[in-house]
């Protein structure tokens, strides 16, 4: 049955970080609503100027948009066997849609590692945080340094700073986190399938809990 791990944690704790890594590591393909989004911002696409007007402000994007947006990924042949989602779901009406598609699938939510970190350190951390433009890879100037300021290591491309790494947007995220998303914690608890993650250790110690949870 074709296994979908859902990655839970607030804004820089570095789902996308781990994602990156366990999707090279095991082959799952890694899934990114947030990427998808800024995909769709950087074709200038109808989703994509709709996205941009919430992302700007630190604001969810609608559920409707977005499920279906991630339907559309999930339902492409690199997911048959599962996938790892990171950033989704993000509202317990996500999580409903989410269990209903997978049904349709056929698949589940397997494991959710939550990844938790204090307010100060999810600060810290977007405040130097750097991205590919090709790919998404991450980077930050003081914990993940590129070997040469401004270029990707894994793909040459140019680095930047995301417009939502803004301090003001950056607390804006947070509570939004707090109000809309904290909720999915208790949520997977309940049903067994949550495995904390202490998202304030070193990357590699990160991913070695990670893999741990993960059965990997
Ligand atoms: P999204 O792109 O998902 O952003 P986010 O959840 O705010 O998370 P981030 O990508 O900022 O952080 P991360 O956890 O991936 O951390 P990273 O690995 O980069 O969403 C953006 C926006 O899109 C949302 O605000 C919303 O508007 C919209 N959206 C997306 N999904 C949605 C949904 N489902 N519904 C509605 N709207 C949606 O790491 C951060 C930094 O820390 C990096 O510099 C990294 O190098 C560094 N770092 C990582 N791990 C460590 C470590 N262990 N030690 C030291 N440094 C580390
Ligand atoms: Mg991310």
């Amino acid at each position: 049955m074709p296994a979908f791990i859902v990655l839970l944690g607030p804004p820089g704790v570095g789902k996308g970080t781990q994602a990156k890594i366990i999707a090279a590591a095991t082959g799952l393909p890694h899934v990114s609503s947030g990427d998808l989004f800024r995909e769709n911002i950087k074709n200038e696409t109808e989703l994509g100027r709709l996205a941009q007007s919430y992302i700007s402000k630190g604001e969810l994007v609608p559920d409707d948009v977005t499920i279906g947006m991630i339907r559309d990924r999930i339902s492409r042949p690199d997911c048959k066997s599962g996938a790892l989602l990171d950033g989704f779901p993000r509202t317990t009406v996500q999580a409903a849609a989410l269990e209903n598609l997978l049904a349709e699938f056929g698949g589940k939510v397997d494991t959710v590692p939550y990844i938790s970190a204090s307010e100060s350190t999810l600060v810290e951390r977007l405040g130097g945080r750097w991205n590919c433009k090709a790919q998404g890879h991450v980077f930050h100037e003081k914990h993940n340094p590129p070997k040469q300021a401004g270029v990707c290591d894994f793909d040459g491309s140019e680095l930047y700073q995301r417009d939502d790494d803004k301090a003001e947007t950056v607390t804006r995220r947070i509570q939004v986190y707090f109000a809309q998303t904290a909720p999915l914690v208790a949520y997977y608890r309940e049903r067994g399938r949550l495995s904390e993650i202490d998202g304030a250790q070193p990357i590699e110690k990160v991913t070695a809990d990670l893999l741990a949870a993960l059965k990997m």
